[in-house]
């Protein structure tokens, strides 16, 4: 069922919302299509929950686009998905500019290719004075990796005495 953003009662939003963003594989099949198809798609359904975030005033939204275990995907459509963030990424400055949108990342971003590492930090850069909706995108992301780099560095400060056991 297709849900209206007329239904949605705005004295009870969250301030925060996550959502992780799966299905695009099987959306395309059921249409027959190739797996990319249901990527390219994909940006469409980001775009509109972009947009419908702003306009119900949610503070933060979180996507998780790409899982550390996303990495073991084809080479193809690893590459697909890095290109339509990239081309997404410029596309959607405007966008961003427009409402006010700050950007932000979590996730290993080292472990992404130049191109769409460079294009990142760009338009982080530039959207980084956007006092509108916080959109973080974790990319190359996992509960693991976020577990083990806090631990990690924890553990530098015990050892440097910062802070006791
Ligand atoms: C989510 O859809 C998109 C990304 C991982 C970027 P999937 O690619 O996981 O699609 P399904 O789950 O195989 O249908
Ligand atoms: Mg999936």
């Amino acid at each position: 069922m297709e849900s209206k953003i007329e239904d949605i009662d705005t004295q009870n939003l969250p301030r925060h919302m996550a959502i992780i963003m799966d299905g695009n594989g099987r959306w395309a099949k059921e249409r027959g299509k190739l797996r990319v198809f249901g990527h390219e798609n994909g940006v469409k359904t980001v775009r509109s929950t972009v947009e419908n975030c702003v306009k119900l005033g949610i503070e933060f939204l979180t996507l998780y686009t790409f899982s550390t275990e996303n990495w073991n995907r084809p080479k193809i459509e690893v590459d697909t998905l890095m290109r339509l963030l990239v081309s997404s990424l410029r596309k959607e400055l405007a966008t961003f500019s427009e409402n006010n949108i700050k950007l932000n990342t979590i996730g290993n971003i080292s472990a992404l290719p130049d191109k769409a590492r460079c294009e990142l930090l760009e338009v982080m850069k530039k959207t980084e004075h956007h006092t509108g909706m916080t959109l973080t995108l974790a990319l190359s992301y996992g509960s693991r990796e976020e577990l083990q780099s806090a631990i990690k560095s924890i553990a530098a400060k015990v050892k440097n005495n910062i802070i006791s056991p």
